[in-house]
């Protein structure tokens, strides 16, 4: 069967903040752009973002980048990469003047700069006295950003496949990246997608847990290509428990409410974070937050009938400042609790918000790959940004609102990379393989074809209950070694998934088989990944080790998908220009 072939300079998949930014870059220097979209752009994951975009501005007190680049190497626990994470707060202050010179719509200060609100972790003179860094439009940012974005890639002539899947990465015979394939969801027709560079900017994988603050659309696409692909996940095991989770629905509640001045309590009514963050309290970094809740709610000191959760009270920060700068939060403390915040307090658990880990680049957005002994070589062609890449600024823990941070900063700099690889590497297109869509097509006849395989729903709850139980907010070697087992045994049967709609048009079912195989490449890497690392960093409680160990640990699990077998590399430890910040003891 012949596949439509398009022809495209570049080509990104995915169109949160990330992928729409690289795509701005690339349309306004006149490269032929293509961006490949599950859901409208204006409805990725991105709009969902509450709290703000880190920068330090200094609009309220003083701020510097070198201070927000030391919260940001501490927050990670020192598996940051350096270089990374000093290019990423340097770049902050500018990318947000950018965005504000677009016409995002921030929140104002009285003297008409750009409004700034305290946030986990955000210290100003390394780590002494918070500081207000996140620069907010009330608590829908991401919402305000992802329209901003939007439009300018309207106006740049962008040009946007919305409603289209990708399905597999296409590397020719020398391992160089030419292109996608992609389903056209409405038709359910495939076509090749023949480009120069291609960026991947698919967002998170969060999905794989049973709680999640994450969208539907959270299944990982970007990194499941990757592993198919032979493209190493780095840092896998490493998963962000957002403290504020709307007890079982799971929907955030930002963390600006505690930079507003909200506080948690437990059941007895006691502000527990004053004993395990007696400096920073409610706004200490969220893998803290997130234990110590998890802790009072084990030790019997939870809330309600099941003492399953805490509170978080905000009622005593007013109505006014409620309204203005948190309206969205009180909708979704109506709508999915019950509760009234101006009177009421919120009921919350740590609920699975962010990965860490993902497709390995450098701070240009290149992805890297081991090859010939070297654990860093380009793969040519190939670009990722955002949540779907490990720059790998976040390390073992990421810092709130470094997140809209990373997509502004690296979706900038891939699509700048990407030109210059286009005008001078590849400034015509490499030649498709000439089986460049079997891999695809094999796997959409494998779902018109099986019978009496399990249904998709089945495996995927069994998959989600399996990580949600085995790799938490606290880990331990029995149950990761029982889950690594319990994953691979799901992996195998969802090989096997049927769907009984065997229609292309609009066929949903089809979508979700195929979202599943990228959803179980992410379990078992986060289950091997999680099970290998000896130590507790970040994210990452181990029970059984409950110290951080620099001596051995302190470097990047590279993940092989195709043998399931894991690699190492070693932490980028110098930064670009200033003197290597050397770990301690991490306490809030
Ligand atoms: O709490 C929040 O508003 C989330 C922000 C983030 O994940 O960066």
């Amino acid at each position: 069967m012949t596949v439509p072939v398009r022809k495209f300079d570049a080509v990104i998949v995915g169109a949160g903040g990330a992928g729409l930014r690289a795509a701005l870059q690339l349309s306004e220097a006149g490269l032929k752009t293509a961006v490949i979209s599950k859901v409208f752009p204006t409805r990725s994951h991105t709009v969902a973002a509450q709290g703000g975009i880190s920068a330090s501005l200094g609009n309220v007190q003083e701020d510097k980048w070198e201070w927000h680049m030391y919260d940001t190497v501490k927050g990670s626990d020192w598996l940051g990469d350096q270089d990374a994470i000093e290019f990423m707060c340097r770049q902050a202050p500018e990318v947000v003047v950018e965005l504000e010179h677009f016409g995002m719509p921030f929140d104002r200060l009285e003297n008409g700069k750009i409004y700034q609100r305290p946030f986990g972790g955000h210290m100003a003179n390394n780590g002494k006295t918070p500081v207000e860094r996140a620069c907010a439009a009330a608590d829908r940012t991401g919402h305000a950003m992802l329209h901003t974005l939007y439009q300018r890639n309207v106006r740049a002539q962008t040009q946007f496949f919305v409603e289209w899947l990708a399905l597999d990465l296409i590397r020719d015979a020398e391992g160089d990246v030419v292109g996608v394939t992609a389903l056209e969801m409405e038709t359910g027709e495939m076509v090749v997608f023949h480009a120069k560079a291609v960026l991947f900017a698919t967002g998170g994988s969060g999905r794989i847990y049973a709680a999640s603050t994450n969208a539907f659309i959270n299944t990982g696409d970007g990194l499941g290509m990757s592993v198919r692909a032979g493209i190493p996940l780095e840092d896998m095991e490493f998963w962000q428990f957002h403290p504020t989770g709307v007890a079982g629905a799971g929907v955030l509640i930002t963390e600006g409410v505690r930079g507003e001045g909200g506080i948690l309590l437990n059941g007895n009514g006691e502000r527990f974070m004053e004993r395990y963050a007696p400096n920073a309290k409610d706004l200490a970094s969220r893998d803290v937050v997130s234990r110590a809740m998890a802790l009072e709610i084990l030790e019997g000191r939870g809330c309600g009938k099941d003492k399953d959760h805490v509170l978080l009270k905000l009622d005593h920060i007013g109505p006014e400042k409620i309204m203005s700068k948190l309206p969205g939060i009180r909708e979704i403390a109506i709508k999915f609790a019950g509760v009234d915040p101006i009177k009421d307090p919120i009921p919350v658990v740590p609920t699975c918000h962010y990965q860490m880990g993902g497709i390995p680049t450098n701070y240009k957005g290149e992805v890297v790959a081991p090859k010939d002994g070297n654990p860093e070589v380009r793969v040519n062609g190939f670009y990722a940004a955002g949540e779907c890449a490990c720059a790998s600024v976040h390390g073992a823990n990421r810092l709130g609102t470094n997140s809209l941070l990373d997509l502004v900063v690296f979706g900038k700099a891939a699509g700048n990379s990407m030109i210059d690889f286009i005008r001078n590497e590849r400034p015509a297109l490499k030649p498709l393989p000439a089986n460049a869509a079997e891999f695809s097509q094999a796997r959409l006849a494998r779902l018109e074809n099986q019978t009496g395989g399990e249904e998709v729903a089945d495996v995927r709850a069994d998959m989600q209950k399996c990580v949600q139980l085995r790799a938490g907010v606290f880990r331990n070697s029995e149950n990761l070694a029982r889950g690594v087992a319990e994953i691979k045994a799901i992996a195998e049967r969802a090989k096997r998934t049927q769907i009984k709609d065997k229609s292309r048009v609009f066929n949903t079912a089809r979508i979700e088989a195929l979202e599943l195989d990228n959803l179980i490449e992410v379990a078992v890497a986060t289950l091997v990944c999680a099970e290998a690392r000896k130590e507790s960093r970040g994210a990452h409680a181990h029970d059984d080790f409950p110290d951080r160990h620099d001596e051995e640990w302190m470097k990047h699990t590279l993940y092989d998908g195709q043998s399931r077998q894991l690699a190492y590399k070693p932490v980028h430890t110098k930064p670009l220009s200033i003197d290597y910040i050397a770990p301690q003891k991490r306490v809030y």
